[in-house]
């Protein structure tokens, strides 16, 4: 019984988005579930998922990431073993071109769990990490731009403060252990230095067998104060369903910080659900039967 699910961000996506966004998702699950299908790990199958995604100029994350306002990329990242609780994460790091990998590095290769800048940096050279060499996008440029011609600071909510594209994979290998991978670029214009939730344990990311693997996407300042990730974790162990957990954590972000945010899940029984409180949500997943799911709203 082997199932993968997969998201690409939730947020007011452009229709014009729509597309790109769901073509990257469903590679990115097939991608993934051919890796647990040739009786590889959880966690291979979450990196290459992600990794392929990083790829890809349409996501928040990797290749496409935004800009600081010092016009930089800095990326986040978490991989999490549930069958260990093994974790690791890089933080505001630069120049990588996979920030998911150097985060398993960062597990399997370290006595540590979180890594971040110049430090997570010097560590991804020290594994040999691929280092990107793309520029910023035509894209994130232009936004930046944007961002810095605004001066009310309503206005310019409206392009600093929206969820972007962070990119996600749970997935449950032949053995039911299960993995969760989130990376992201962040919030376009952020300040230089600035972490959101995806590279901390139990607010954008978290994987445990004795409950669910969880990647988030949204608003990390908002995420982050009510460690979302972990509490669906907590709604599985107190008994609910995988799809009543993430409905139960997203009401109480919301209630609590009016935070928007996308979650993907799959539970110790290999149920999988995605849940959304934001215009649109990118996801594929396909489960233990091969059967094949993608949307972007929520329909
Ligand atoms: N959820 C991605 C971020 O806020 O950085």
């Amino acid at each position: 019984m082997v199932a993968i699910i997969i998201h690409g961000g939730a947020w007011d996506i452009p229709q014009a988005e729509h597309e790109a966004h769901l073509r990257g998702v469903k590679q990115a699950a097939e991608a993934g579930y051919e890796v647990l299908q040739r009786g590889c790990s959880a966690i291979d199958a979450v990196e290459e998922a992600v990794r392929l995604m990083e790829m890809s100029t349409t996501f928040d994350a990797g290749a496409g990431s935004v800009l600081n306002a010092e016009g930089e990329i800095e990326m986040d990242a978490a991989i999490m073993d549930g069958s260990t609780l093994g974790l690791g994460a890089v933080a505001a790091i630069k120049n990588v071109t996979h920030p998911i990998s150097v985060a398993r590095h960062v597990m399997e290769g370290s006595s540590h769990c979180l890594l971040c800048g110049d430090g997570a940096l010097r560590f991804a050279e020290s594994v040999g990490a691929e280092m990107r060499g793309m520029p910023p996008t035509a894209r994130e440029m232009d936004r930046l731009q944007r961002i810095r011609g605004i001066k009310n600071y309503q206005q310019r909510s409206a392009f600093t403060e929206g969820p972007k594209g962070t990119v996600g994979a749970v997935a449950m290998d032949d053995k039911g252990h299960i993995a969760a991978a989130t990376s992201t670029g962040g919030t376009p214009g952020k300040i230089a230095g600035r972490v959101g939730d995806s590279p901390l344990v139990g607010c954008g990311t978290y994987a445990d067998d004795e409950s669910a693997g969880v990647s988030v996407t949204g608003f990390g300042e908002s995420i982050m104060k009510v460690t979302l990730a972990r509490r669906v974790c907590e709604g599985v162990e107190r008994g609910m369903t995988a799809e009543a957990a993430a409905r139960n954590a997203l009401d109480h972000l919301a209630r609590r910080v009016d935070g928007l945010a996308g979650v993907i899940v799959i539970d110790s029984n290999g149920e999988m659900t995605h849940v959304f409180n934001t215009p649109y949500m990118a996801f594929a997943s396909i489960d233990h039967e091969g059967a094949y799911i993608a949307s972007i709203g929520k329909d």
